[in-house]
């Protein structure tokens, strides 16, 4: 767990520095940039390929699965929460207080994120 500690550490250093932080970014473009929201982006954490788990759980397939975590909760109503208060539900096997919230998007930025995920 220190390990990762630490990656996540280097991760933030790395992304405080970094530049790409496009106000306006969409979708995909917003997913892969290095720095999303003032944070580390999204995939510093995520891989979008199958079984390839980082400090984060793969993504790929999210679209299908989003709506089978929570009973009652709808996949785009799980993505928005996973995006907006990430420790509503954890992930199996995953810590609390790991994936960064309070995320500064506007919220088109936000449903711009879900549709992508929800096409995974
Ligand atoms: C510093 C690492 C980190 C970053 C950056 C990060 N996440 Fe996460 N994310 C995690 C971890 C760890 C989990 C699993 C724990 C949990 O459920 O909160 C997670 C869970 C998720 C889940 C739920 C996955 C599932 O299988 O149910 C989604 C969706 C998600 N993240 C999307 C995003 C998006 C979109 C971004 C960028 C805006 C992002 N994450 C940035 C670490 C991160």
């Amino acid at each position: 767990m220190r390990v990762v500690g630490l990656t996540v550490g280097l991760v933030l250093l790395i992304a405080s520095c970094g530049s790409g932080d496009e106000p306006g970014l969409l979708g995909e473009d917003l997913f892969t940039s290095i720095v999303v929201g003032g944070k580390a982006g999204c995939t510093a954490c995520h891989s979008i390929e199958p079984g390839a788990d980082g400090i984060g759980p793969s993504l790929a397939g999210i679209g299908s699965v989003a709506g089978t975590r929570v009973a009652g909760v709808t996949a785009g109503e799980y993505l928005r929460a996973s995006i907006t208060d990430p420790d509503s539900h954890l992930v199996e096997g995953y810590a609390t207080g790991v994936m960064p919230k309070g995320w500064k998007l506007s919220d088109a930025q936000i449903d711009s994120l879900v549709e992508y995920l929800l096409d995974l």
